[in-house]
């Protein structure tokens, strides 16, 4: 699905740009994929596991760009990729009011409102159709993720225990959310 640029303005009184990636942009996506995962332990992706080439990307953007279900929005501050989002939805009828989401943004765009922003359009865009309830997983003790989820109308709703291992070799739950749309 494509979304529909938007102009986004932000705290500081900049503005970013919402938009679904192009394939073309598959280097931008990269960099920053590669900024997002040396900067934060709590994406699933550890640096070294950021291994996309240019064939991979742009069947990765084309593949949410194609789909009926699925959509990924990209921040872009001026030509960079500075933060990106998707929203998936289950394919079957029985889960088909499911809808999930993974949101980052690079350490230099946090607190400026765009992760609530980024969670607005996703939740209409999941309304739109037809999803009835919005998903996530967060890893316990990444506090910012915890406080935008919950400004956001997101609820706990179970724990994984020990579902991440983090690169010194403990362990984290895995805290599933879930909001009503
Ligand atoms: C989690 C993340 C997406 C938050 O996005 P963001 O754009 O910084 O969030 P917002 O500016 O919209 O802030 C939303 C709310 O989250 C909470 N919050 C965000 N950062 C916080 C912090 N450092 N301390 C406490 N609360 C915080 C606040 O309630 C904030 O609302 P407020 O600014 O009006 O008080 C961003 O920090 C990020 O990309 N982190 C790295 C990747 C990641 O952890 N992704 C989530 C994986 S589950």
């Amino acid at each position: 699905m494509i979304y529909k640029p938007k102009k986004i303005l932000l705290r500081n009184g900049r503005t970013v740009i919402f938009k679904s990636p192009s394939p073309d942009d598959w280097q931008k996506l990269i960099d920053y994929v590669k900024c997002v995962a040396s900067e934060t332990p709590y994406i699933l992706r550890t640096p070294e596991e950021c291994k996309d080439t240019e064939e991979s990307e742009r069947a990765f953007i084309n593949g949410y760009n194609d789909s009926e279900l699925n959509c990924m929005i990209s921040v872009y501050d001026g030509d960079k990729i500075v933060g990106n989002c998707n929203l998936t939805i289950k394919n079957r009828i029985k889960v088909r009011h499911r809808a999930e989401l993974a949101i980052g943004l690079c350490k230099s765009h946090y607190r400026l409102g765009i992760g609530t922003a980024l969670i607005t359009e996703l939740s209409i865009i999941a309304r739109n159709l037809g999803c009835t309830q919005f998903e996530l997983i967060y890893v316990d003790g990444n506090y910012r993720a915890k406080g935008l989820y919950e400004k956001c109308g997101f609820a706990p709703v179970a724990r994984i225990p020990n579902g991440t291992k983090m690169s010194d070799g403990s362990f984290a739950d895995e805290i599933y959310m879930v909001k009503k749309l």
